[in-house]
Parts: structure tokens; C-alpha cells; sequence
């Protein structure tokens, strides 16, 4: 027979497991400042596949400098990762490791591609994230500068962050 001290232990483990690790979405206000740790991989700015698709560099590398830069100001730590095809998914995994991610996403310069490659990588990237991050909801963006929507409406935080922003979690590519 199962007893109910049984039921009170998978309950409490679902407490401590659940405030280790914020379970995804959760009612608004739920997160703290610097709380929640996302991840971001997109192309390059200056990478050939993104002029090939009609993109202007200077506006998409402005737009994700923004983007950016508003999603650690709103209170969540990031860590972008920008690389092209022909880098191996090696580096993506390297650069996974060490967080236990909340949210991950890929940029439209991927995921809204016609080059074949691109959708290759967009597979392998969904896959990677599903065996190194698999907890972690993985959020679009609609435009080069939605990320803070796309994370908002997962993971919304308690507090006006103002005071206490995110961290910029730096890649090292
Ligand atoms: C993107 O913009 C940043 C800051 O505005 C600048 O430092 C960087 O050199 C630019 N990179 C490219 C690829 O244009
Ligand atoms: C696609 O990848 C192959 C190598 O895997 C490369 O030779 C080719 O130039 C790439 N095509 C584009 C459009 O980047
Ligand atoms: C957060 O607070 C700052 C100043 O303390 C204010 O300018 C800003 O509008 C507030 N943001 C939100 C979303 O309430």
C-alpha cells in the first residue's frame, strides 16, 4: 500500500524542485529579477546567409543589440550565441553547458529561411535543445527586436527590474 507519508515526500520533492528550477508557465508575477536564464542562438549579423535572404547587416545588428540589450534591462540573464551553419553544433553544446537553462531560443534568420542548410540547422538546434536543455520551454521571437515578448510571456517577473537588471551571460565565440 502506498502511504501518505509517500504522497507528502513526492510533494515536497515537487516543492524543492520546483523552486530549484522555475517550472514553466507560471502565473504572472512569478519570477524574480535575475532569476531566469535564457539562452538565444541566431546568425551573425554580418553573415553571408543573412544578406542572401534580403536582411540589411547594420539594421539586424543594431535590432539585436537592442534586442538584446532590452531583455537583460527587463531583468532576465542572456547569453546570445551568433553562429552561421558552417560552425559545428559542438560549439553550441559548449556554450549550453554549465546552466541549467530556463527558455532557449533560435532567431528568424534561421527558423524563417528557404536555405536548405539553414533548416538543417534549425532541426539540429531544436534537437540539441531538446537532449542539453530539454526542461526549458523554447520561445520565438516574431521580429528581429520580440525577445523580451517571447520570454515574457513564459517566465513573467514579480517586480519591476529596473534597479536590479540581468546579467549578460557572455558567450565565448
Ligand atoms: C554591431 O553593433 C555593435 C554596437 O553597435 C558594434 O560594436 C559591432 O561592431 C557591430 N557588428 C557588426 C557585425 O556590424
Ligand atoms: C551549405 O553547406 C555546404 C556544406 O555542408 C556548403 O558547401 C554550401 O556552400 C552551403 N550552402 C550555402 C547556401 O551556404
Ligand atoms: C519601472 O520603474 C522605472 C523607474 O523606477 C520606470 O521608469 C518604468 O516605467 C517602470 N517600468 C514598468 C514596466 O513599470
Amino acid at each position: 500500500m502506498v502511504s501518505f507519508k509517500f504522497f507528502l515526500a513526492l510533494g515536497l520533492l515537487g516543492i524543492s524542485f520546483t523552486s530549484a528550477h522555475p517550472t514553466p508557465g507560471g502565473s504572472p508575477g512569478t519570477y524574480k529579477c535575475g532569476e531566469i536564464d535564457v539562452f538565444m542562438t541566431g546568425l551573425p549579423p554580418a553573415h553571408p546567409l543573412v544578406k542572401a535572404q534580403g536582411f540589411d547587416p547594420v539594421f539586424v545588428n543594431k535590432s539585436l543589440t537592442a534586442d538584446a540589450a532590452e531583455v537583460v534591462k527587463a531583468g532576465y540573464n542572456l547569453r546570445v550565441v551568433l553562429m552561421g551553419p558552417e560552425q559545428p553544433l559542438s560549439v553550441l553544446n559548449d556554450q549550453l553547458k554549465g546552466i541549467n537553462w530556463d527558455a532557449t531560443g533560435v532567431g528568424y534568420g534561421v527558423r524563417g529561411s528557404s536555405v536548405q542548410n539553414l533548416t538543417v540547422r534549425l532541426e539540429d538546434i531544436l534537437q540539441t535543445y531538446r537532449d542539453k536543455a530539454w526542461r526549458a520551454p523554447i520561445v520565438f521571437n516574431h521580429s528581429p527586436t520580440s525577445s523580451l515578448w517571447a520570454i515574457q510571456r513564459h517566465f513573467p517577473l514579480s517586480s519591476n527590474c529596473t534597479n536590479s537588471p540581468g546579467k549578460d551571460l557572455v558567450s565565448e565565440i
